[in-house]
C-alpha cells in the first residue's frame, strides 16, 4: 500500500421534494466542497424514495429536480460518478443476495422501523406493524447494497443515517465471515460532518426550514416567487428608526449564509444603529440570494428541459456506475455459487 491511497466516498440523495435553501446550505454545498480528496460517487436514491413518494409525477419530477440541482450547484459529472439508483439493476440483484445475510433482528432495531411501531403504540393501534411495508423494513439492506456495490470506503452522512452505515458494515461482515476466503466486500465507514447542527437555516415561518413544515424557499424558485417568499419571513414590529438585534432575525440568519462576510457585518451594524427597517433588510436578502443563485438557476432551468442534457448526463453516469458495480456483483455471484 504505502502512500496515500485514493479513498472512495459515496453520497446517496433521496428525492423527496424540491431542494430548498436549507438543503443547499446544510447538505449540497458542504458535500461538494468536501469532494476534494476522495474519489466521489453521488447518486439519486429514487427507489428508496418509493417507500414514501407514491405519486408518479412527483417521483419523476423530484428525481430530475434533485439531479439537476446537484449538477447546477457544481457537481462535475466528468470527475465523479453520478447516477440514478434505478438505472443500475445490479443493485437490485445484490439486494436479494445480501438480504439473505441480513439478520432480521438487526432490522427490527432499525430507527425508522422502530419509530413506525412507536407511533402505532402511541396511537393505541393493536398491530404495531400496521402501515409498515417491506420497503420500509428492508430500507437498510438496500442502502447497504448502494454502499457495498460501489466498493466504498467512506460515507458522509448526517447523524440520522449513521445506523444505516453501521448496518452496511455489519452485513458486509456477515457475508465476509462466510465467503471472505473467496471474495470479501469492503467494510465502509461513516463520516459525520463536524458542524452538523450549526448550519440550520430558518424557513418562511422562522422555524427550521424543512419540507415537513411547509416553510421552504425552493433553491431555484423563479425570481418573483423568491421575492415573495423572502417577504413572508416573519419579523417583529420594531419601528424603522429603532436599533435591532441582527441575530434574533431569521432574515439576517439567512443573509449571513449568502452575503460576503463584510457585507453582512455592515448590515449588522446598520441594524444595531437603528434606521434600517425590516423591509430594507428583506430587499438586501433578496438581492444577495438572487445574485448568488441566478447563475446556477440558469443552468438548472436548462437541465430541466425534457429530453435534454440531464438525460444524457444520467445515461453517462449509469454506464459508469454499472461498470463499477458489475465486477462486485460478479464476484459475489461466483462466491455464492451462482456464476
Ligand atoms: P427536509 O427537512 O426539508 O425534509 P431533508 O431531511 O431532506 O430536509 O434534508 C436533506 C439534507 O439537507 C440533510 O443533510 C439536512 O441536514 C439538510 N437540511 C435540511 N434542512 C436544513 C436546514 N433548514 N438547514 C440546514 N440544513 C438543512
Ligand atoms: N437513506 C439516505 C437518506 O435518507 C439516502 C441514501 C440511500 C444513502 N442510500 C444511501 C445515503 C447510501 C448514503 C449512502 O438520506
Amino acid at each position: 500500500m504505502g502512500t496515500a491511497e485514493a479513498k472512495v466516498s459515496l453520497t446517496g440523495i433521496k428525492p423527496t421534494g424540491e431542494p430548498h435553501l436549507g438543503n443547499y446550505i446544510g447538505a449540497i454545498k458542504p458535500a461538494l466542497e468536501l469532494a476534494g480528496g476522495a474519489e466521489s460517487i453521488y447518486f439519486i436514491a429514487d427507489y428508496h424514495a418509493l417507500t414514501t413518494v407514491r405519486d408518479p409525477k412527483s417521483l419523476d419530477q423530484w428525481t430530475r429536480s434533485v439531479a439537476a440541482t446537484w449538477l447546477a450547484c457544481g457537481l462535475d459529472p466528468e470527475r465523479t460518478v453520478f447516477y440514478r439508483q434505478s438505472d443500475v439493476p445490479e443493485i437490485f440483484e445484490l439486494h436479494w443476495v445480501l438480504s439473505c445475510f441480513s439478520a432480521k433482528g438487526l432490522m427490527n432495531r432499525a430507527h425508522a422501523y422502530k419509530a413506525a411501531r412507536d407511533r402505532n403504540r402511541e396511537a393505541g393501534v393493536a398491530d404495531l406493524d400496521a402501515g409498515v411495508n417491506m420497503g420500509l423494513f428492508n430500507y437498510p439492506v438496500l442502502m447497504a447494497v448502494d454502499i457495498l456495490i460501489m466498493d466504498t470506503d467512506l460515507v458522509p452522512v448526517g447523524k440520522d443515517q449513521l445506523q444505516h452505515v453501521e448496518y452496511a458494515a455489519d452485513i458486509a461482515g456477515a457475508f465476509n465471515a462466510h465467503y471472505g476466503q473467496t471474495f470479501a466486500l469492503k467494510i465502509p465507514k461513516a463520516v459525520i460532518p463536524q458542524e452538523d447542527s450549526g448550519r440550520s437555516l430558518p424557513g418562511t415561518d422562522g422555524r427550521k426550514m424543512s419540507k415537513s413544515y411547509g416553510n421552504t424557499i425552493p433553491l431555484f424558485a423563479p425570481e418573483a416567487q423568491l421575492r415573495r417568499l423572502v417577504r413572508k419571513i416573519p419579523t417583529d414590529s420594531t419601528p424603522v428608526e429603532e436599533p435591532k438585534d441582527a441575530d434574533a432575525s431569521a432574515v439576517f440568519q439567512i443573509l449571513q449564509h449568502f452575503a460576503p462576510e463584510a457585507d453582512s457585518a455592515q448590515v449588522r451594524e446598520r441594524l444595531a444603529a437603528g434606521g434600517m427597517g425590516w423591509g430594507d433588510l428583506k430587499n438586501t436578502l433578496f438581492a444577495s440570494l438572487n445574485d448568488h443563485i441566478a447563475p446556477m438557476r440558469e443552468r438548472y432551468d436548462a437541465l430541466m428541459v425534457p429530453g435534454g442534457e440531464l438525460d444524457d448526463l444520467l445515461a453517462l453516469g449509469a454506464a459508469k456506475a454499472r461498470k463499477r458495480a458489475r465486477p462486485v456483483l460478479e464476484q459475489v455471484r461466483q462466491a455464492i455459487g451462482i456464476g
